[in-house]
């Protein structure tokens, strides 16, 4: 009998670690993955697009939640999740990443005595006024077993008691997908389509409640953006989020006036990695395209004051540079004529996280008689 799994996601960047997991567990006949997709993100552009570009299985189950306040969100899924634990009666459950959706059935879970797994544990910016940082710190300490994607949360999760034979290092699952899909990327239109050329832009994504929240941060950001974008064209995919506030705080038509901001909708990860791997520079808040832009040795400009994931510092790819105008300006000018070579992969981001993880399963889940050679 196969061992039953049942698979989280439900925001953005849950899509790209779920992708080559789902596909690694079916190049065996030892689990039963399902997957439930909470609805944390839901506009086509934020979750369907990802579903189809990167191949993954329809959701089992659409919790269908949506957006509200962290404890709406967070109470709806948890209610939504129970029904699907009591009626699956899975073997394990298994979240990855930091968003509500990754604590919120991880605490379902455990509750009911389902085993938990946690991909891209250990992760910490020790900014406990980050919402993921809460949800990571919580997800690690109600976890079975917990696989890292660099070696900084093999630390941090040993330096907060967890045993070390729970903890795995694995690499990272979001550069599987990118690994698997950079030559795909590069059929996509989206230069010509917005007009820019290779390598004579920037990328800005903005997210984090720290700068999008607050109307003064956002005006710094905006101060240094209009320095920038006199000299380098700046392309914006604009998360639903940041674009609800710039409306909200009067900025809409500050930004219309800087002719070398494009602001358009987020885009598929095609022609997201597509824009990324021909930029300048990329400037953003994101977790995960610090990692993207290590590998695909672009320089980054983090607008935020820490990351959860320093090996993306080691490189010389990302700068932690705030929200500060003199210093976004700064760094810009530090890395804006950079040669964007000598990529230096952090352990094991090679493309196989995936096929580590399914091993590690198999070893320490299932019972060794259904183990297969
Ligand atoms: C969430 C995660 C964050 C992650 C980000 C990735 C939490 C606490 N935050 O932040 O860690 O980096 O996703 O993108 O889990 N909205 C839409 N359409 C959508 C989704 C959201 O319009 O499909 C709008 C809604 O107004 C919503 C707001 O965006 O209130 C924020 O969405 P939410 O999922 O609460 O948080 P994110 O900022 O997306
Ligand atoms: N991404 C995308 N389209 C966009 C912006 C981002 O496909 O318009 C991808 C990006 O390549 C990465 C992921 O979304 O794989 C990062 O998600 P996000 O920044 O929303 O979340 P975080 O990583 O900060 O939690």
């Amino acid at each position: 009998m196969s061992y039953k799994i049942v698979n989280v996601v439900g925001a953005r960047p849950n899509f790209m670690k779920i992708a080559p997991l789902m596909a690694a567990y079916r190049r065996t006949t030892d689990f039963e993955p399902l997957l439930v997709h909470t609805g944390q993100h839901y506009d086509e552009k934020m979750s369907d697009l990802f579903f189809r570009q990167l191949g993954i299985p329809e959701p089992d189950t659409n919790l269908g939640v949506g957006s509200g306040s962290h404890a709406q969100q967070t109470a709806q899924i948890m209610v939504g999740f129970e029904e699907v634990i009591r009626e699956h009666q899975p073997d394990a459950v298994l979240v990855v990443g930091d968003v509500n959706s990754t604590i919120a059935c991880g605490l379902v879970a455990v509750k009911r005595g389902v085993k938990l797994i946690h991909v891209e544990a250990g992760l910490r910016s020790r900014d406990r006024s980050m919402p993921e940082e809460i949800n990571r710190l919580l997800t690690d300490a109600i976890s079975d077993l917990l696989f890292c994607t660099e070696q900084s949360g093999v630390d941090n999760l040993i330096q907060e008691g967890v045993d070390a034979d729970r903890v795995f290092l694995v690499g990272n699952l979001m550069i599987d997908t990118l690994l698997a899909n950079v030559d795909r990327a590069k059929a996509s239109t989206v230069l010509d389509d917005l007009g820019l050329e290779e390598d004579r832009y920037a990328v800005l994504t903005l997210h984090r409640p720290s700068n999008v929240d607050d109307p003064s941060a956002m005006a710094r950001i905006l101060d240094a953006l209009e320095v920038i974008q006199a000299e380098l064209s700046v392309v914006c995919p604009m998360h639903p989020r940041t674009r609800k506030n710039i409306e909200a705080f009067g900025l809409t038509s500050r930004l219309e006036a800087m002719p070398g901001i494009r602001l358009i909708d987020p885009v598929g990860y095609l022609d997201f990695l597509k824009l990324m791997s021909s930029a300048r520079l990329v400037l953003s808040d994101s977790g995960g395209i610090q990692e993207e832009t290590t590998i695909l040795g672009v320089p980054c400009l983090t607008l935020r004051e820490n990351t959860e994931r320093p090996v993306t510092l080691d490189r010389r790819g990302n700068r932690l540079v705030g929200n500060d105008k003199g210093a976004i300006v700064g760094a810009y000018q530090d890395v804006r004529d950079l040669p964007k070579d000598g990529v230096d992969p952090p352990p094991m981001w090679d493309g196989k996280a995936a096929d580590r993880i399914v091993e590690v399963l198999q070893s320490h889940l299932l019972e060794p008689a259904a183990v297969r050679a």
